[in-house]
């Protein structure tokens, strides 16, 4: 990162100890790049929640490294620097040992890199439940990484200090099987065979001919995952409340957004754990009350993975079906809709080029993501919930735009509904903040301001006095709107397509 931009940071968290950086939407909102970004300025970065449902990409020289579970800032390893995957995350062993080997074969180390001995183990069964119960009218659209049974299995389900004793493994590993078994044993036997073919379930080692899994297949794998892992494992917990007391400075990622947290999410279209501020702390090994500021990741649009509500979708139900169909791929919407626009008439096409624009697509499903405008009252749903200080993303895929809308309120359409001191009738304006509930959500129409674009490439500034007066006066608009502040400004994926906004330190 050049000087000046690296001192305009130190000066913005000069007052800040510990800090959680986390999405204030659906996810996908870059969080990737701002722990890579201000991890410089922090001695832990810590990641609390979540597991290989999560994707970021790393780049290393010319190698690009697709992670799902080492934190975004594993590339930071001077001044002893350490990197933590905390007690609240569900962890894939077969993942994180994929993602040492890319760690390796790129020279990098990850000596800095500790996993809590608390963490959850995401078992072959839950990939398997994950995948053959997602489907139908009632699916959530997961990312079949098995997070959801994990998460669900707390209580039975193993961690990752079960990994390292070897007839502690194998007799909670045969337990936990036999209240999942009934489970498999009802699903379609061709089903079952296809999944256990693929890489994510060790491509066929645990395939039986007598029975529904091969377990001794499976104890065997955790063992030696077990031992791959021994020298990573941590009491985290106990470590990072040492590193707070030492006064030691302390960045915790968040993974997916608030929007799909358990908790605060549009339930049942949310992952399975909390990905609030308040949950990451707690997954970190710290109380809320630890972490001195937020900072909350918004993009300049916005874009949703899976089904669920989604009010300002472009296109409607026409994008939500496109993108949950299992056939499209970035290549065959390319082909369909080779000429997109984003000035479109159609919605559904002007969301088609910005998702081109944006790539939005997902990093662990490649899925295409949904995509839509500005939702004002879904921001003031996150601020009530996560804070006012925002770090706003992907301005520049918007560069092209005539017009902007932002959502600044919903009609809602539905039938008559109860909320704590509140009916809900067909006709009712909701003007101010989101209530996070599907069904209300599902009939709700937005009603938009719109401001001209400022039709002019962002990519190169590195500056608010450079920037266009359209794009001032557009993050102006949403900061009045939701009565948050704007401090930090992305205008593409480099560390260097940065603007700090505020002349204040947070
Ligand atoms: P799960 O976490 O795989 O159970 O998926 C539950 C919901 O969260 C689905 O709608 C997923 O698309 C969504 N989801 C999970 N992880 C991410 C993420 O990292 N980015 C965006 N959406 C996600």
């Amino acid at each position: 990162m050049n000087e000046h931009l690296f001192e305009q940071l130190r000066h913005f968290l000069l007052m800040t100890r510990t800090l959680a950086v986390g999405c204030m939407q659906f996810g996908d909102t870059g969080k990737g790049k701002f722990i890579d970004l201000l991890m410089p300025f922090f001695d832990l970065n810590v990641r609390g929640n979540g597991g290989a449902n999560a994707g970021h990409t790393v780049k290393v020289g010319d190698r690009l490294l697709a992670l799902h579970l080492v934190p975004s800032g594993i590339l930071h390893d001077a001044d002893g620097k350490i990197n933590i995957m905390g007690s609240g995350m569900a962890i894939d062993p077969l993942t994180l040992c994929h993602e040492l080997d890319q760690l390796e074969l790129a020279s990098l180390s990850y000596d800095h890199l500790r996993l809590s001995h608390r963490a959850l183990v995401v078992l072959p069964w839950h990939i398997l439940r994950d995948r053959l119960s997602d489907t139908g009218t009632e699916k959530i659209g997961t990312t079949g990484r098995g997070i959801g049974p994990c998460y669900s299995d707390q209580r039975e389900g193993l961690d990752i200090n079960d990994l390292l004793n070897v007839d502690v493994l194998a007799n909670k590993l045969r337990a936990n099987f036999r209240h999942h078994k009934p489970f498999l044993a009802q699903a379609d036997p061709a089903a079952l065979a296809n999944l256990l073919k693929t890489p994510a379930l060790a491509s066929g080692s645990y395939q039986s001919d007598h029975d529904l899994l091969n377990m001794d297949a499976v104890i065997e794998s955790y063992r030696q995952y077990g031992q791959r892992l021994a020298p990573l494992v941590h009491n985290t917990d106990e470590e990072i409340q040492e590193f707070w007391r030492q006064s030691k400075r302390i960045l915790l990622e968040g993974a997916q957004g608030l929007l799909l947290s358990l908790k605060h999410g549009t339930r049942p279209y949310v992952t399975n754990c909390d990905t609030s501020f308040q949950g990451m702390a707690l997954g970190a090994g710290l109380l809320p009350e630890q972490v001195d500021k937020h900072l909350g990741i918004i993009k300049a649009y916005l874009t949703r993975v899976g089904r669920g509500p989604f009010p300002t979708e472009l296109g409607g139900q026409r994008s939500d079906d496109w993108c949950n169909d299992p056939d499209i791929t970035r290549k065959v919407e390319d082909e369909r809709f080779p000429k997109a626009d984003v000035n479109s008439s159609d919605n559904f096409l002007s969301g088609v080029a910005l998702r081109k624009k944006g790539k939005e697509f997902g990093t662990t499903t490649a899925r295409p993501r949904r995509i839509g405008w500005f939702d004002v009252p879904l921001l003031r749903y996150a601020r009530s919930i996560n804070g006012p200080d925002l770090i706003i993303t992907k301005v520049d895929v918007l560069d092209e735009c005539e017009n902007i809308p932002i959502c600044t309120r919903y009609c809602y359409t539905g039938a008559e509904h109860l909320l704590p001191g509140q009916k809900l009738t067909g006709g009712l304006y909701l003007n101010s903040v989101m209530e996070p509930r599907t069904e209300i959500l599902q009939h709700c129409n937005t009603i938009y301001t719109h401001g001209p674009g400022w039709q002019q490439p962002t990519v190169r500034l590195t500056t608010m006095a450079d920037a266009p007066e359209k794009l001032e006066r557009y993050l102006r608009c949403i900061e009045s709107w939701s009565n948050c502040t704007i401090h930090l400004v992305s205008v593409g994926a480099d560390r260097e397509q940065t603007i700090v906004r505020s002349s204040d330190p947070l």
